[in-house]
């Protein structure tokens, strides 16, 4: 996305979505979080034409990990998409928001029985699965609820064995991956079998998820064609149609200078890749076509979130490092501490041409609290706000209470009005489970 669309500079405030940053400051406090309904309803947007034109027998699912909240799926139930949810608590969120239940993917490699149970109870009918046992555990909770007689749809996830080109901790596709059951093995064969044996069930197709924060698309069509050559192994050894193909998410996003900056036509290059491969399989071999699944996160939010935040103090070690300390830290951005992510910092008001080199920290007692490291922004002195950008995927739905620090408020801005979309914690709600 272009720089420009994301923020702008009018009197030297820094502005974003319409809206002074250093007034969202003064009257929603720092740390805050600020996610651009422009930037979230463009994406969105985006993604739909691609499909639209690429794939039109498509399914945009968004993978609410990336960032959830009520607030969110309303937006996203505007667009027509559908979800992924992973825990009974993120559909749980879905539900109060009154997002279509069949528009809802249950996914997760490790279920509870009382998650499944409320998913079923709820009439959340669509389960991506990644085990056997899942198998056995939707049977057993169908039976117990009195009077069910609908039919589970169930999405295989299946590993084709790829090492996308990202963080370890993000790949999710190698052959050494709790996710998903291995596609070579004639296990996986007989695990479909025994799935269509039951009347309980509707074989819906097959899912895989390769990693996140991907920038080429040669992983994606590798991911295809490997799901393509299981799609004719179905047909011609069982006759075995797939009416569903799950490609997952993982499209990247940009953080700093070091990120490929992802245009629109980049993201339809990865889909249109994939989207040839797919049909192209088809019409050789003669198979139904398959309905298009894509479950983009990060590439829908991350870019729509910043964060502003105070500065506290400034420390320098001479010909070492200078510490700028700011007023949040790993418990509302862990991306540095869990993956050494890098983030671009911007002065919300500008007054000084001169930059230079800051490793911003955070205020937890952890020497891995840091939100970024040797960042190139304006000289900043103690009261400056900051705004770190790209902070709406994985920011917010990884944040914690560490130290017993409060979760800020997440505020929505659109051309020019903000609102608050996620209340911000008060230490009253951090000690109202304490008995
Ligand atoms: N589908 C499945 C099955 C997934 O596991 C994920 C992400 C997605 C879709 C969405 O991927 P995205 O489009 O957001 O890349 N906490 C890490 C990212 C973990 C991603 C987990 N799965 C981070 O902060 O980088």
């Amino acid at each position: 996305m272009e720089q420009e669309l994301k923020f702008s500079f009018i009197n030297d405030h820094m502005i974003i979505d319409g809206c002074d940053t250093l007034k969202l400051a003064k009257q929603y406090g720092t740390p805050v979080y600020l996610m651009s309904k422009s930037i979230i309803d463009l994406n969105c947007q985006m993604f739909l034409e691609i499909l639209k034109k690429e794939y039109p027998n498509s399914i945009l699912s968004y993978a609410s990990k990336a960032f959830c909240c009520k607030e969110m799926y309303r937006i996203i139930k505007n667009y027509g998409f559908s979800c992924d949810v992973v825990s009974g608590g993120e559909l749980a969120t879905a539900l109060s928001a009154n997002f279509g239940r069949e528009k809802i993917f249950f996914h997760g490699n490790n279920k509870t029985i009382s998650e499944i149970e409320y998913a079923i109870k709820n009439n959340v009918l669509n389960f991506i699965v990644d085990n056997d046992t899942e198998i056995e555990n939707l049977l057993n909770c169908a039976k117990k609820i009195k009077n069910f007689h609908k039919k589970i749809n169930i999405i295989v996830r299946v590993n084709p064995g790829i090492e996308a080109h990202t963080h370890e901790f993000v790949q999710t596709a190698k052959t050494d991956s709790k996710f998903g059951i291995d596609i070579n093995n004639i296990e996986t064969e007989k695990f479909i079998l025994k799935i269509k044996e039951h009347d309980e069930f509707n074989f819906l197709g097959l899912h895989c998820h390769i990693g996140s924060q991907i920038f080429d698309k040669e992983p994606f069509v590798i991911a295809t064609k490997k799901l393509c050559d299981f799609l004719i192994k179905l047909k011609q050894k069982y006759n075995i149609d797939v009416g569903l193909l799950n490609i997952g998410g993982g499209f990247g996003s940009w953080y700093t200078k070091k990120d490929k900056n992802l245009k629109k036509s980049d993201y339809k290059a990865f889909i249109s890749a994939i989207a040839k491969e797919l049909k192209n399989t088809v019409t050789r071999n003669n198979l139904i076509q398959p309905t298009l699944v894509i479950e983009p996160g990060r590439s829908i939010v991350a870019e729509a979130g910043f964060t502003l935040y105070t500065v506290g103090n400034i420390k320098e070690i001479k010909g070492i490092r200078k510490y700028v300390a700011i007023d949040g830290g790993m418990f509302e951005n862990p991306r540095y501490i869990m993956y050494g992510a890098e983030y671009t910092a911007i002065k919300c008001e500008h007054t000084s041409t001169q930059q230079e080199k800051v490793t911003i920290v955070g205020k937890c007692c952890e020497s891995g609290d840091c939100i970024t490291k040797d960042a190139k922004v304006e000289k900043l002195n103690v009261g400056d706000i900051i705004a770190i950008l790209s902070t709406g995927a994985y920011n917010y739905s990884m944040a914690s209470n560490y130290n017993r620090n409060p979760i800020p408020p997440v505020v929505l801005l659109d051309k020019g009005k903000s609102k608050v979309i996620v209340k911000g914690q008060t230490y009253k709600d951090l000690i109202k489970y304490d008995r």
